[in-house]
């Protein structure tokens, strides 16, 4: 048993924040921005809840399926509404979903996370599963502080998945956790963002290295077989130093955070669904996702894409209507 991509969407707040914006409350310069970052803009508003119930409601009429058909909802999120209870309640309620919901805390390398783990739970019998990455890093930054204002923005983004008879899209994958470093980069309960960005820097290159390494291996191909890469959006010079590592060209890379800062969570569904949506995919592809976190947290997995026939709207008859919010 396997599991299959049969929707996707995305969700983005409509307030776009830019550098020359940040430019007025703080000592910075969208030119130092976009030299050590790689970001120009980003978006800022919304709860978590409701780009997640935009972003899964969008995957959920992708695929044309009934939303009490879904087993579970896997909601990767660092930023939940409120403590109890999970942010995943109110999303289950809004997209009238059946099954069980849960959040699940891995930091920036949660879809990842939720992937491996959707993939494990249709193989042991769930049907259909809605994934989503969804986060307002807006509400745990100091947006008074140049280190961290910069780089954070809020999105969400969603996978609707599965189970297929065969050994499915999820080709290999590889999860971990170095939980000695959790202290350079965290946030307490009510408080915001702290971070030595050289040291989370120097680790994530590491991380995701090794553990797209790692997943390769596993599955037996060659870097130069990747023909896109959807690495965490936190750092372009963290992209590209991680695709010169492992010897895929940068050209390969999905890149949105020009556009939409780090998401944390979000980052990889918004980057893979951009490349869907600008054509960058053909069937039997090979796409390796890779991310790394607080924590520190990093996942990646390999996918063989397969989208051609994931638009069939008549798949169920009571497919999801239009959801509260795009
Ligand atoms: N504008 C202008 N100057 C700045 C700014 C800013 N916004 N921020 C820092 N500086 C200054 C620093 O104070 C420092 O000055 P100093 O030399 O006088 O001390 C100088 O710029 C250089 O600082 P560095 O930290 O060396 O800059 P670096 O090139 O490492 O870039 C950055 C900093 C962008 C934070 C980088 O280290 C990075 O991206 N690190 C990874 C961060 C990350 O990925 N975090 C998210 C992880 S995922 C998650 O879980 C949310």
């Amino acid at each position: 048993m396997g599991s299959r991509i049969l929707g996707w969407g995305t969700a983005l707040p409509d307030k776009v924040v830019t550098n020359s914006d940040l430019e007025k409350t703080l000592d910075t310069s969208d030119e130092w921005i976009v030299e050590r970052s790689g970001i120009r803009e980003r978006r800022i508003g919304n709860s978590t809840a409701e780009l997640a119930i935009a972003a899964g409601g969008k995957a959920l009429r992708r695929a044309g399926v009934d939303p009490a058909s879904i087993d579970l909802l896997i909601l990767a999120t660092t930023t939940p509404d409120q403590t109890v209870p999970a942010t995943s309640a109110r999303v289950q309620a809004e997209l009238s979903l059946g099954g069980g919901a849960f959040d699940l805390n891995a930091a920036c390398s949660g879809f990842v996370y939720g992937l491996v783990m959707a993939d494990a739970m249709l193989d042991a019998g769930a049907k259909r599963i809605l994934l989503i990455g969804a986060e307002t890093l807006s509400r745990i930054t100091d947006w008074g502080d140049r280190n961290t204002a910069v780089l954070f923005g809020d999105g969400g983004g969603a996978l609707l998945l599965e189970r297929v008879a065969d050994e499915g899209q999820l080709l290999a994958s590889d999860l971990g956790l170095d939980g000695s470093a959790r202290e350079i980069l965290k946030s307490e309960v009510g408080g915001t963002i702290e971070m030595d960005g050289r040291e989370v820097f120097k680790r994530a290159v590491r991380a995701m290295v090794d553990s797209a390494n790692r997943t390769l291996e596993r599955a037996k191909v060659r870097a130069d077989e990747i023909q896109l890469i959807v690495p965490h959006q936190a750092n372009i010079r963290i992209i590209q130093a991680a695709c010169d590592r492992l010897g895929i060209a940068r050209d390969r890379a999905a890149v949105v955070l020009d556009r939409t800062g780090n998401t944390s969570s979000a980052s990889i569904p918004l980057a893979l669904v951009d490349a869907i949506d600008n054509g960058r995919l053909q069937d039997g592809d090979l796409v390796l996702l890779t991310g790394f976190g607080a924590g520190m947290t990093w996942g990646s997995a390999l996918l063989r894409w397969q989208g051609s026939d994931t638009t069939d709207k008549t798949r169920d008859i009571n497919a999801a209507k239009d959801g509260p919010q795009e």
